[in-house]
Parts: C-alpha cells; structure tokens; sequence
C-alpha cells in the first residue's frame, strides 16, 4: 500500500524525503508527493509514475522547508494521476495517508455543504477539509487535527503539517502501521523502520489508535481517548545497508539468492541440529490436545500455509482448515475448542489476515503467527509469533519470505507431530536432518541458473502457462503460476495434476508450455502419467524434477535436474525454479520485476 514519510529537519529535507520514499517504494508506485513548510508557508512537488519522476521535479523546482512529509502512492480511491497524489494539500494543512477512510462519502457531502470545494477523487482530501474546517472555527492546529482524528473511519495512517508551523507535524495510526523515528534535534515518521533507517534506529511505534504530535525536541503520543500515554522507544534493527541491491539487478534476483543463508537463520531458530531435534518456542498450548489447525493468509503466504496443510496432517497427523483470509474473515467458520490458529504473513499487516486473527481470537483458538516483521500488527496480536528471518524483503514478489515461512512451518508439523506420537525420535532425527540439508541442495539449484535464462527466451512467447502438480508440490505449481503473472504479466495457472483432464486440459496445444513440478516420490508415477496426457496433445514440457529424464516417457522441452533429497523438503527447493523462471521469464520481458504494475507488498486495505 501507500508509503509515508515525515522529517522535523535541521536542513531542508526534501533530498532525505525523497531518500526515505526510495526505500518506501515498494509499498506503491502509482504517483509520488512531497511538501514542506518553506518561510511559513506551504508547497509541494508531485508527480504521476516512479519516484524518479518527483526526483526530476525536484531538480527543475526545489523545495527548501525543514519540515515536510511525502508519499509513494498505491492508488484506491481515484486513478494514479498527479491531481489525485499525495501530499493534499491546501495554504493552511497538508496530508498524507495510507489506508482507507470508509466514512468519507458522508463527511464529503457535509463538507461540501458548508462550502469546501473537492479537487480530488480521493477519501484523503476529506481529511485534508475536515481539518481547515476546524481551523476556519478558530480551533490550533493541533486540536483541528485531534477533532478530524475523531471523525473518521476506517484504516488510516496520517502525517500532517500547518503552515505557519515549522516545528510541527501531526501523525495518526488506525490499522496501518507508524513509527517515529528519533534523531539528535530532529524528529522523523515514516510508515516502517526501513523508510528511517539512514536517519536514525531508535523508533516508536505507534499503537493502533494513537496520535503523536511531533516537534524537533520529541514526541507526545495520545491514545484514541486523548490520554498522553508512553510507547517504548526502541533499537531498530533495519538497517540502510540491508536493502541494497548489492551487486544483483534486482531486489528480487537477490533474495533469491540470499534464500539458503536466510533459511539456514530460520532453521537454526528452530532446530538443535546437532541433536536431531525441534526447539519450538512454546505455543502456551498442550500440542498433544490441539484438536485442529485452522491456517489463513493471502497470495503467497497461502500458499506457504497450503504446503503447512500437507505437512501438519500427514507428519503431525491433525486435521487442517485452510483459507484465504479474503474469504476467511467472513465465512463465519465455526471454530473447534482447543483449537490453534496459525496466521501467515511476510509483512504482518495484511488487513484480511489480521481481521481473520481477530476473528479466531475471539472464538478462543490459540493464536500463532508466521511473521517476518516482528514489530508488525498481525505479531502484536498473537499470542505466539513464530518469526521468519528472511530480513527485509524488497521486492513486491515475496520469495525468500516464502521459503523462510514454509521453513517454520516443517519445524511447527514436527513440533506437533511429536507431541502426539505421530512422529517418533527416529522420525524427528531424519526430518530435522533433511531441514539441514537445505541450504546445501538451494546452493546447487541456484548454480544451474543459466538454465533458467535460455528457458526464459522461450517461455516469453508463451500467452498461457499452465503449472502442475500433486500433494506438497500443488501449492509450488499455484506459486509458480502466481509468479509469473505477477512480475511478467503472462496468464499462468496452477493446477493439481489429477485435475487437468476436469477442465484445463482444453487449453493444450504446442503453443502452451506445462511446467510440471515432481519430485521423484510416491505421486511421481501419477504425476507422470498427467504429462503423458498433456504431451499426447502436443504441450510443451518442462519438468522441475530430480528423476532423469528418460523417466518422462514423454519428449520434455527442457528438464530441469533436481538435486536428489528427502522427500519432505521437496516443496522448499521447487520453490526456488519456480521463482527462478518467473523471474529471467520477466527479465527477458523487460517489465519492472521489482514493482510489477499495480501490486503493492503490503496490502492494508480489503
Ligand atoms: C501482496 C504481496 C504478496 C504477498 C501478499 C500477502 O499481494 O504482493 O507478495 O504474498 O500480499 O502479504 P503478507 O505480507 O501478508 O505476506
């Protein structure tokens, strides 16, 4: 979603708003804004697309207040053009906002009755009118702004300037997450600790419902009864070298390839590998007594959990409800008692999965959550989180985030299939062994790249893609599909192999390349015998597995050798060709593998 940024500076800060939107980017790049508070008086930049856009205007027309906000826009309400970017802005106030105001239809129209007139499509410009209104009845800046606070509804994070107030800024937190950042004689905002990083590591977070009035000698924070109240200060641990391209072309190409170190930190979380075993924090729950798993998350964080699905029943042998928490939230799911609840999420904001949190929560399931931002929402309201360390992920297409949570969640299935007996110490000693094979066998695939590319030179062409396969690799093919749309914009879909012949198989012709994920194990021959039925129709064929390939029986068009492992770990190396050929598929393209047209990474709104 939207990224903000504010900055109570020594100098001008134009250049470390834009700096600090750089690293907000991935969040939205519809349009970019920034204002500041220049002799008194207010002004901005704006501009349609990238950052580097704003950058140009900035060049051409400089701002130089001390005091200014920003925005990298994701757009919802109104398209992403300059008139409806952020910062709003008229000679009294500014604002930016990430998130949603639900009641702004009404509060439009009653503004507009008393004389404001609306120059946006945007929810956020009736902020921008509801605080003047207060201002225009005689009321200071910050009582105007504390009076808008009461009246909206809906997910918000909001920063604020006056003009005439060089030494003020307003910031809001109903839903999406703020920090403040505190610096010597400078005071920032911003919308995570990684916007912040270059100025400073020691950070707030805000509490959904506060409202903080900053000044260059610090914060005051309000709760949503108005109390003062005080939120810890603490050390962040995002730091500005950590989202460096280094020498990788893409943010994505790099976490990609950070992905055996990353899961190598998360594994070592979890496991004593010298002696075979899983340490599992403790869930405050009997393991043993856990009657069903309830699992819900979106996009590739489903994904993860679907895979968590085949993994929990057949180690662990529970019962598994899994969801996609857009439809969870309001199914109305009824929930077993000693039931837990496992919520998986790369940025731990995600409106739907938190709102399905909630849900469980108040049906009185025990609430874990697979979280890589552990400062995040989704982590505050659970009972335990269960932290991926895959560090930050950039790239709007989640990749080591989803190896590092699939991660957890092998270590979670063994944690509670040896709490019930389902797995034994022998059992327990091979899986946990092949959990550290790993980052070995990830070494190897990621060697083969050049593979990758010379596939990719074909896969272009292709209109459709079609992925398949069966058990733990089902979700790898609805993960490899959902990649490649993402960042090359070609249809693909994933598919359970057994399914094809129910409906896709219609789609088969030599123009469709079939990317066939199967790990030689006991669905191997089944899976095997759907390719014959698509390689009889003239399909193309690419298959990811460590079986050779006369074992086919079909003409493949390109076989991608597997290094030989367990069978368990299967789905955490087939994740990584998937990813791999989404992404040289989307290079070959030319499309922004980073920040793929109209996806956000984090998606604070429904
Ligand atoms: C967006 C991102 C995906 C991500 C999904 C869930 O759609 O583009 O990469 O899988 O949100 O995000 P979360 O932060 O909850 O894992």
């Amino acid at each position: 979603m939207c990224g903000i940024v504010g900055i109570l500076g020594a100098k001008p800060v134009a250049g470390d708003l834009v700096d600090a939107l750089r690293r907000l980017e991935y969040r939205g790049y519809d349009s970019a804004g920034i204002a500041t508070v220049e002799n008194g008086h207010l002004d901005r930049r704006r501009a349609e697309g990238k950052l580097k856009n704003l950058e140009l205007r900035l060049s051409n027309h400089p701002l130089q207040g001390r005091a200014g906000i920003g925005h990298t826009r994701w757009a919802t309400h109104g398209r992403p053009v300059e008139r409806n970017a952020h910062p709003h802005m008229n000679g009294r106030v500014a604002v930016v906002h990430n998130g949603i105001i639900e009641n702004f239809q009404e509060l439009k129209g009653e503004l507009a009755a008393k004389g404001h007139e609306f120059q946006t499509e945007t929810d956020t410009e009736t902020v921008l009118h509801l605080v003047t209104d207060y201002l225009d009845q005689g009321l200071p800046p910050v009582e105007a702004a504390r009076m808008a606070l009461e009246r909206l509804s809906g997910a918000f994070a909001l920063g604020l300037i006056f003009a005439g107030h060089d030494n003020l800024m307003i910031g809001a937190r109903q839903g999406p997450p703020l920090a403040v950042g505190h610096g010597e004689g400078e005071m920032y905002l911003g919308s995570d600790a990684i916007a912040l990083a270059p100025f400073t590591d020691m950070v707030t977070y805000l509490e959904d419902g506060d409202w903080v009035v900053l000044t260059r000698e610090g914060a005051e924070i309000h709760d949503m009864t108005g109390r003062r109240v005080e939120r810890p200060m603490v050390k962040s641990i995002a730091s500005a070298l950590l989202v460096d391209k280094g020498n990788y072309r893409h943010f994505m190409a790099k976490e990609i390839h950070e992905q055996p170190e990353v899961i190598g930190h998360t594994l070592a979380n979890y496991l004593d590998m010298a002696a075979g075993k899983v340490v599992f924090p403790e869930l405050g729950a009997d393991l043993a007594k856990i009657s069903r798993v309830t699992i819900s998350a979106c996009g590739t964080a489903h994904y993860a959990g679907l895979v968590g699905k085949y993994w929990l029943e057949r180690y662990a042998r529970i019962p598994v409800e899994i969801d996609i928490a857009s439809e969870f939230r309001y199914r109305e799911s009824p929930l077993p008692e000693d039931g837990l609840a496992i919520f998986v999420s790369q940025s731990g904001e995600t409106a739907d999965t938190l709102a399905s949190l909630r849900y469980c929560k108040a049906g009185g399931q025990r609430i874990a959550s697979v979280v890589n931002v552990r400062s995040s929402t989704i982590a505050r309201e659970s009972h335990v989180i269960l932290p991926t360390l895959a560090g930050p992920e950039i790239g709007v297409a989640s990749t080591k985030a989803f190896t590092c949570q699939l991660s957890v969640l092998a270590c979670l299935a063994i944690a509670i299939g040896r709490a019930r007996g389902a797995v034994g110490a022998d059992q327990e000693k091979e899986l946990v062994r092949a959990l550290t094979e790993v980052p070995r066998h990830l070494t190897t695939i990621l060697r083969s790249e050049s593979l990758y590319e010379s596939l990719a030179v074909s896969l272009h062409k292709a209109k459709d893609v079609l992925y398949l396969g069966r058990g733990p690799s089902y979700p790898i093919a609805l993960e490899g599909a959902l990649k490649l749309k993402e960042i090359s914009y070609i249809h693909a879909e994933g598919y359970a192999a057994g399914e094809l012949k129910h409906g896709p198989i219609a789609l088969i012709d030599e123009n469709v390349p079939v990317v066939v994920v199967a790990p030689e194990n006991d669905l191997f021959e089944k899976t095997v015998s759907n390719m014959q039925e698509v390689a009889a129709r003239g399909g193309q064929i690419i298959l990811i597995s460590d079986a050779t390939p006369d074992k086919a029986g079909c003409k493949l068009q390109t076989h991608l050798q597997m290094p030989h492992a367990h069978p368990f770990i299967s789905p955490l190396l087939y994740a990584v060709p998937v990813q791999l050929i989404a992404y040289h598929t989307a290079v070959v393209m030319g499309t922004d593998v980073d920040q793929p047209r109209n996806l956000a990474k984090s998606v604070t709104v429904e």
